[in-house]
């Protein structure tokens, strides 16, 4: 549901705060030196992806890619071989992706329509269940249990419209994962948007290089002067930290500039009626950990997601999802000429990745010190450790736990240093 009057007022009082703060707010810790090695010593990557890819909710489709009974999409985006089915009941099932006879791949095209799964190598057939139900010559193999013989299962649960996995049979569920952000995103009816645009770019840098270019405003006044800086005043930004590694930052528009909402759009785009008024007429972006960064707007939601592919390379995934469009018009938030390249803010989010990649690896650089405004960076790396195991971590790759709970949501020290505001 939108936020309450109140909360929006705290908002609204908070950017104010940061807008007149000259230091840090009282009692926020000094943050130490992220280790460059977390970039690119592959001690670390392999740890990232033992643990963090493995531990963590993962969005993978919108139900538009999987529309009817049937219909599979063939998913590898984390490393590891996923065929997403949709059953019988209407319901998601993810599968590894891996014939239980011999390792082949049961599905060998991106995506399409079965009523059963026939396996290529020797033809073992499943189900939409992920049932074995048929193999040739059953007389050959002695004793062999079909029953434990299917689809090996890889958790699904769905947001909405989309869908997300997790390779962790111990793992929370997806809404106590999201905490208080699924609360927080029921004003974006995630279960009606449609899926518009979905691409994936190739960039020359760690996974986490070209997501923090997006985690913070700190950049916007130096390399977003004519696209972003006009319309969001980043002294006025306010971070939120949340459980689990999330965040969002808000901006409202610089002083005397009018409100998003009172900017000119076409008249093709459709609404979301049911969108507050924070984030109508601010900038509003979430991270969701480990590797969704989205703005969200009365117009599209278009998560922006981030996949390793190496210590030093990354796949950048651009989706824009929209209320229904009008024939002929098809929403895409972050790239042009349909996926062939980026936009330009995009563009100057990702041009210094390489360069960066390479400085990292270079003897000329051995931390990141991050400040206050690049809070949620800090957040997200601790998240990771405890994720990963804090003892599992090599000591000279480890981040500090210095910011408390007390600053994680619904606890903000910043409240009271607004006086006797709520
Ligand atoms: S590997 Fe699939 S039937 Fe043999
Ligand atoms: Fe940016």
């Amino acid at each position: 549901m939108p936020m309450t009057p109140e909360e929006v007022q705290l908002l609204r009082d908070l950017m104010e705060y940061e807008a007149a703060r000259s230091a840090p707010p009282a009692g926020f810790p000094r943050l130490p030196d992220l280790p460059a090695g977390r970039y690119t010593d592959q001690r670390f990557f392999d740890l990232e992806l033992k643990y963090i890819w493995r531990k963590s909710w993962l969005l993978a489709a919108h139900l538009d890619e999987l529309p009817e009974p049937g219909s599979y999409i063939y998913w590898d985006c984390a490393g590891q071989p996923v065929v997403l089915i949709h059953g019988d009941d209407g319901g998601i099932n993810a599968f590894y992706n891996t014939c239980s006879h011999r390792g082949a791949p049961v599905v060998t095209e991106k995506s399409g329509r079965k009523k059963r799964f026939t396996c290529p190598y020797h033809g073992w057939v499943y189900d939409r269940r992920g049932s074995l139900c048929a193999i040739r010559d059953p007389q050959d193999f002695r004793d062999l249990d079909f029953s434990t013989r299917g689809l090996k299962p890889v958790r699904c649960e769905r947001f909405g419209n989309l869908v997300f996995v997790n390779f962790d049979s111990g793992a929370p569920g997806l809404l106590d994962w999201l905490g208080p952000i699924a609360n927080e995103w029921q004003e974006f009816q995630f279960d009606t948007c449609r899926l518009a645009a979905r691409h994936v770019f190739e960039l020359d840098c760690n996974w986490k290089i070209a997501m923090e270019a997006n985690t913070e405003v700190y950049h916007v006044r130096s390399i977003h002067p004519a696209t972003v800086a006009p319309i969001l005043d980043d002294r006025r930004n306010v971070n939120t930290l949340y459980p689990n590694g999330h965040g969002r930052m808000v901006a409202p528009t610089p002083p005397g500039k009018a409100a998003l909402d009172a900017l000119p759009v076409s008249p093709d785009i459709a609404r979301i009626d049911t969108v507050g008024e924070i984030a109508r007429s601010c900038t509003q972006s979430y991270g969701l950990f480990p590797n969704w960064v989205s703005p969200l707007s009365q117009y599209a939601i278009p998560p922006i997601l981030f996949w390793p592919n190496g210590i030093n390379k990354c796949r950048m995934e651009t989706w824009t999802m929209a209320p229904a469009w009008k024939e002929g018009f098809k929403p895409d938030f972050w790239a042009e000429n349909d996926g062939a390249e980026l936009c330009a803010v995009l563009k100057e989010d990702t041009q210094f990745g390489e360069k960066i990649q390479r400085s990292m690896e270079s003897s000329g650089f051995s931390g990141v010190p991050l400040s206050y405004q690049e809070a949620r960076i800090y957040h997200w790396n601790q998240a990771a450790d405890r994720l990963i195991g804090i003892e599992n971590i090599p000591p000279e790759l480890r981040v500090e736990q210095v910011i408390t709970d007390e600053w994680i949501y619904p606890n903000d020290p910043r409240r009271a240093l607004l006086g006797n505001k709520p």
